[in-house]
């Protein structure tokens, strides 16, 4: 079943052509991985999807129905939730206060919303630091909360953007198994992530932005030998590597 559906979508800033014309389909179950430099359009691409601003022209299309230019809030209630490539928790409050406001984007119950938090915390390992404040926790539980956060509004959909960055490699790892069993338990993931081994070992599939546009889609391993690719994004010694 098609999830997401991004028909010729385009972002225009002034004379910056961030995205152009770009589509795509994520099926419901899918890890769909979206690759590509510095300043490619990856950000901005999620930006359109999560309502952060409407796409200058194209279509996008959730279980069946237009969405474009939805607020953040609306589509959250959808069922689509994003982690923000700059983590921004409120660092002098709890964990558990953190993802209790995530709660808060689809139930207005407190006790639903901290049962809800709880269960999170539990999925992501992260119930010991319920009690921490934001601010003492490290990168990689910082990353943690922002999934969680996101998670607590009980996503179908789950835009991850660079959640991956500044974690050492046994914590990226640990990250790839977390997203693989939240696949598993019924949500969908659409990743921005410049950790090569990390989005070629969960991505399904992959589409690669170059200057706005989709260069290529396959399977991780089509877009690993594809010659713009490497030339774009990837580099010479990547294939040889
Ligand atoms: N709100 C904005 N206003 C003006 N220009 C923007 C805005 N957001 C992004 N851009 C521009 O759009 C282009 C694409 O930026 P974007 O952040 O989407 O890239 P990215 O692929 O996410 O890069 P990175 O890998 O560095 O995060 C860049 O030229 C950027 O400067
Ligand atoms: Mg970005």
């Amino acid at each position: 079943m098609r999830l997401l559906e991004l028909h010729r979508v385009s972002k225009h800033f002034g004379g910056i052509r961030a995205v152009e014309d770009f589509s795509l389909e994520v099926q419901a179950g899918e890890i769909v991985g979206l690759i590509g430099p510095n300043g490619a359009g990856k950000s901005t691409l999620f930006n359109c999807v999560a309502g952060v601003f409407p796409p200058t022209s194209g279509e996008i299309v959730f279980q069946g129905k237009r969405i474009e230019g939805r607020k953040p809030w609306e589509l959250c209630r959808l069922g689509i939730a994003r982690t923000f490539q700059i983590v921004k928790p409120f660092a002098s409050r709890t964990v558990l206060y953190n993802v209790t406001v995530g709660a808060f984007a689809t139930t207005s119950r407190l006790a639903e919303a901290e049962r809800r938090a709880l269960a999170v915390l539990r999925t992501l390992h992260m119930e010991e630091k319920a009690h921490v404040r934001a601010a003492n926790l490290t990168i990689a539980d910082r990353k943690r909360l922002e999934i969680a956060r996101a998670l607590a509004t009980r996503p179908r959909l789950l835009l991850l953007d660079e959640v991956m960055a500044g974690l050492r490699p046994t914590e990226v790892d640990e990250m790839v198994e977390v997203i693989r069993r939240l696949r598993d338990s019924g949500i969908t993931f659409f990743v921005i992530e410049h950790i090569m081994r990390a989005v070629m070992a969960l991505s399904d599939r992959i589409a690669v932005l170059h200057f706005g546009h989709k260069i290529a889609e396959g399977l991780p391993a089509e877009v690993a030998r594809d010659d713009r690719v490497i030339k774009a994004y990837l580099g010479e010694d990547y294939g040889a590597a």
